[in-house]
C-alpha cells in the first residue's frame, strides 16, 4: 500500500519502572524501651514515603510523549518543520494545514529563543521564513493563524516595525547576521512575495502509546482517513489496515505459539478478509525463499469439532481460506495452518494440524493510532 508516506520511530526514552517501595522490616521490639519515643521517626518515613509518592507520579506523567513526525523538531509541546522550498505566504500556510499544522504561532521568549537558535545552526546564510502573523489592510489588526490573541508584549519585532498595513501584510522570521543579535526578528513582508523557508507547527499533541512494546514504529496516513493520524506498530511488526502483524522466526507447538502472541499483547492471528489473507500471502512470499508453516488462530476440540477463532470472531465459512478438500473433521485437538510456498503458492493455503505440531507463527495486534 502506498500510503506509508513517512515514519518516525518513537522510543519510550525512559522505561524505568517505579521503584517498589520497600517496606522498612518490621522490627519484633518485645520489651517497652525505657527512653523516649523519638517523634522525629514516623516523620522521616512520613517525608520519604510522600517523596516516593512524587516520583511516581512524576515517572508516570514522563511515559507522556509527545510525538513529531520524522523531520520535524520538538520543543515543549509543540513540533516544528522547516521546509527548504519557498512559496507566499497563502501557499504555506495551505501547504502547513494540508500536513495537519499551521505557520508557526510564537507565544513566548523561549518559543522564539529555540527558533532562533535552531534556525542559525541549519543554515549558514540568511533566510526568512513565514510564521503565522498577518494583517489585512482593512482591519490594520495582527492576527495569529490559530487565533490566539495578538499580544505585543510578546512579539519580537525589528525596531520601526511593524508600520501600519498598507497592503496586505504577513509576517517573516529572519535570520540576524549578527551572532550575538537575539531580538529583532520580525518584520513585514507583501504576502505574495516569496521566501526561501517557511516554518510550520503542528498543534499541541502528548500522546500515549502502549507500553507493551518499547519501542514503536509510526507511519503517517491510515487507509479511509484524511486526517493528520500516525498508525503505529511496534518495531519489528508490519501494519496493514488497522492492525500490525509479527511473523516468528521460530517455531513452537500451537498453545505455545499462542502463549507466545498473548505474552506480547496480540494473539495469533486472526483472518477476516481476503484483502487480509492476501496481504500476509504477499508478505510471507517475499520474506522468505523457501518454505514455511505458520500457526493461525483457528482451532477446534475434538469434543465440539467447531472451528474457533481465539478472538470470539464468528467463523465464517465463506472467509476461509482452506486447502481443497481440507479441513477435515477433528479427530484430535486441531490448529489452523497457513502454508506458505513461495514458488506455488496458492491463494487458499489453509490446512488443519495436530497442535504438538511445531511450527512458525504469526501474531496480530490492534495498531495505535496517534
Ligand atoms: C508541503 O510542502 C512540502 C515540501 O514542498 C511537500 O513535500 C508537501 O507535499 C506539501 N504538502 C501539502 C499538503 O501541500
Ligand atoms: C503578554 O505577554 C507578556 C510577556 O510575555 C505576559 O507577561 C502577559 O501576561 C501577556 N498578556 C496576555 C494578555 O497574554
Ligand atoms: C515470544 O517469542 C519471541 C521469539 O522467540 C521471544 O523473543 C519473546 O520473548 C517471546 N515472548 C513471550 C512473551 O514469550
Ligand atoms: C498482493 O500482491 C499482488 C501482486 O503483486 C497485488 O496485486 C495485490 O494488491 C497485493 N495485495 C495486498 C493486499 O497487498
Ligand atoms: C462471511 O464472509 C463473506 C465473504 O467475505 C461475507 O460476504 C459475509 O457477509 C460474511 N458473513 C458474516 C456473517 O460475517
Amino acid at each position: 500500500m502506498a500510503l506509508e508516506i513517512t515514519y518516525a520511530e518513537v522510543k519510550f526514552k525512559d522505561t524505568l519502572l517505579p521503584v517498589e517501595a520497600k517496606a522498612p522490616p518490621e522490627k519484633s521490639t518485645p520489651q517497652r524501651e525505657p527512653c523516649k519515643p523519638k517523634l522525629w521517626v514516623p516523620w522521616l518515613v512520613s517525608a520519604l514515603l510522600l517523596l516516593l509518592c512524587v516520583a511516581l507520579i512524576i515517572t508516570l506523567i514522563e511515559q507522556f510523549w509527545t510525538c513529531c513526525p520524522m523531520g520535524w523538531k520538538p520543543f515543549r509541546a509543540n513540533c516544528y518543520y522547516l521546509s527548504s522550498d519557498s512559496m507566499s505566504w497563502d501557499e504555506s500556510e495551505k501547504n502547513c494545514t494540508g500536513m495537519g499544522s499551521h505557520l508557526v504561532v510564537i507565544n513566548t521568549q523561549a518559543e522564539q529563543d529555540f527558533l532562533l537558535s535552531w534556525t542559525k545552526t541549519i543554515f549558514s546564510s540568511r533566510r526568512s521564513y513565514f510564521i503565522g502573523l498577518s494583517a489585512q489592510e482593512v482591519e490594520a489588526q495582527w492576527c495569529w493563524v490559530d487565533q490566539t490573541p495578538y499580544n505585543k508584549t510578546a512579539t519580537f519585532w525589528k525596531p520601526g516595525e511593524p508600520s501600519s498595513p498598507k497592503t496586505e501584510q504577513c509576517t517573516s522570521f529572519q535570520m540576524g547576521h549578527h551572532a550575538h543579535i537575539r531580538v529583532i526578528f520580525l518584520s513585514q513582508w507583501p504576502c505574495n512575495c516569496k521566501l526561501k523557508v517557511m516554518l510550520h507547527k503542528q498543534s499541541p499533541k502528548a500522546h500515549k502509546l502502549p507500553e507493551t512494546f518499547p519501542e514503536w514504529r509510526c507511519a503517517l496516513g491510515t487507509p479511509g482517513s484524511k486526517e493528520w493520524v500516525w498508525t503505529c506498530c511496534p518495531m519489528g511488526w508490519k501494519p496493514f489496515r488497522v492492525n500490525c502483524y509479527y511473523l516468528s522466526s521460530d517455531s513452537m507447538s500451537g498453545d505455545e505459539s499462542e502463549k507466545n502472541c498473548t505474552g506480547m499483547g496480540s494473539h495469533l492471528v486472526v483472518i477476516n478478509t481476503q484483502a487480509e489473507q492476501d496481504f500476509l500471502l504477499n508478505w510471507t512470499k517475499d520474506i522468505f525463499s523457501s518454505r514455511r508453516t505458520y500457526f493461525i488462530g483457528l482451532s477446534a476440540q475434538e469434543v465440539e469439532a467447531q472451528w474457533r477463532w481465539v478472538d470470539q470472531t464468528p467463523y465464517n465459512k465463506t472467509a476461509a481460506f482452506w486447502k481443497p478438500g481440507e479441513p477435515r473433521i477433528p479427530k484430535m485437538e486441531k490448529y489452523t495452518s497457513f502454508q506458505v510456498h513461495s514458488r506455488t503458492q496458492a491463494r487458499q493455503n489453509w490446512n488443519d494440524i495436530p497442535c504438538s505440531t511445531s511450527l512458525n507463527r504469526i501474531c496480530e495486534a490492534a495498531a495505535a493510532f496517534i
